[in-house]
């Protein structure tokens, strides 16, 4: 169980990502907010997901916790200390990644014994004894026999190699784990076995997990809480039952609906997908959802709104009570505007 009360894990404050884009040969040079002003609390032990489609942001939030990827502006804080403030190798004793191929992230010249030991080799003065004792304590923990040890990437199922990239994220003993997409390039029989090793693991070692998916049916069971992205910014953070049961922001509405199967007592809007959304080098005024909510009324069309407390969820919504009003009320299904 995590403490919140504590000290978090992590702390991020107001987390801005941009990247210079040219939208035409011609046009001048613009910027593309990949991830915008995210605060964000992660307490020691929290498991918690981040959800949100492609290109809202989520890989390049994995690789700012990485240290893979510097921010423009804003802060963020591990277990208290500045991330800027942590070397290469201390960063690596605190963080790890999990990322979606392992094929593309483990070596195909190593054997699995030397793919799960090189963060150790890089970094720490052990004998090839201590290291080996060390391989196989980690290979026992993920579930991978000793036998394949000596076994290359190439040799293994998908499962197995993902098998392997974990236990070479867990071999420096990290506080953090940051999982990006860890299943989806699995066949579906092995993603459930996956990711109650990822739960199992972070419950045993009181690991705080960052699970990135774009998918809310692999995180309903998985997390406790989740932070659902748009376009660069969190829209809505809470629990995930309330978040599945009530959820606030028209987004968070329209990703549940399109994993449930059609429900005519379950009462959201008409929206359906449209192709992707806005240009994300170019965002609508206002609230960067207004184009796609049957809510959106002039207030939304012109001032972002702030992430504020909204029951027992925190949601980006100017209209989020009159929507959960109207919710309650039952009333007649809005129409796009
Ligand atoms: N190095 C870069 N230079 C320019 N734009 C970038 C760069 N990296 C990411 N982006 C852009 O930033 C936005 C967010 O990308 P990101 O990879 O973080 O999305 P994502 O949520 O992980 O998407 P997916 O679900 O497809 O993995 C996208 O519009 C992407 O094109
Ligand atoms: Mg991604």
């Amino acid at each position: 169980m995590f403490d919140s009360t504590a000290e978090p894990a992590l702390r991020l404050c107001d987390v801005e990502v941009s990247f210079p884009v040219r939208r035409g040969f011609f046009s001048a040079a613009g910027k593309l907010h990949a991830v915008n002003k995210v605060s964000l609390d992660v307490a020691r032990g929290e498991f918690i997901s981040i959800v949100g489609e492609s290109g809202c942001g989520k890989s390049t939030l994995a690789k700012v916790l990485l240290g893979l990827q510097p921010v423009t502006s804003g802060t963020i804080q591990i277990n208290g200390k500045n991330l800027a403030d942590y070397s290469r190798k201390e960063l690596a004793y605190q963080v790890q990644p999990i990322f979606q191929d392992p094929y593309s992230s483990l070596n195909p010249r190593k054997s699995v014994a030397a793919n799960i030991a090189l963060p150790l080799i890089l970094s720490e003065k052990l004998t090839a004894r201590e290291i080996r004792k060390r391989v196989h304590e980690i290979m026992e923990m993920v579930s991978l026999p000793i036998r394949f040890e000596h076994s290359y990437p190439s040799q293994m199922s998908g499962g197995q190699r993902q098998r392997v990239a974990i236990a070479r994220a867990l071999i420096t003993r990290p506080r953090i784990l940051v999982c990006d997409e860890p299943t989806s390039a699995l066949d579906v029989s092995v993603q459930a076995q996956i990711l109650n090793l990822l739960r199992d693991l972070s419950r045993r070692l009181n690991l705080t997990s960052i699970f990135i998916s774009h998918d809310l049916s692999v995180v309903r069971h998985l997390t406790r809480r989740v932070a659902v992205m748009y376009l660069g910014r969190v829209v809505e953070l809470g629990d995930s039952e309330e978040i599945f049961n009530n959820p606030r922001h028209p987004y968070t509405q329209l990703l549940i609906r399109s994993i449930l199967p059609p429900d005519p007592t379950y009462r959201l809007p008409p929206v359906t997908w449209d192709g992707g959304g806005p240009d994300p080098t170019n965002p609508p005024p206002g609230c960067h959802f207004n184009p796609r909510c049957p809510y959106a009324t002039d207030l939304c069309r012109t001032a972002l709104p702030a992430l504020i407390k909204a029951g027992d969820a925190h949601v980006a919504c100017h209209a989020w009570h009159d929507i959960d009003a109207w919710r309650a009320a039952g009333g007649k299904t809005p129409q796009l505007s």
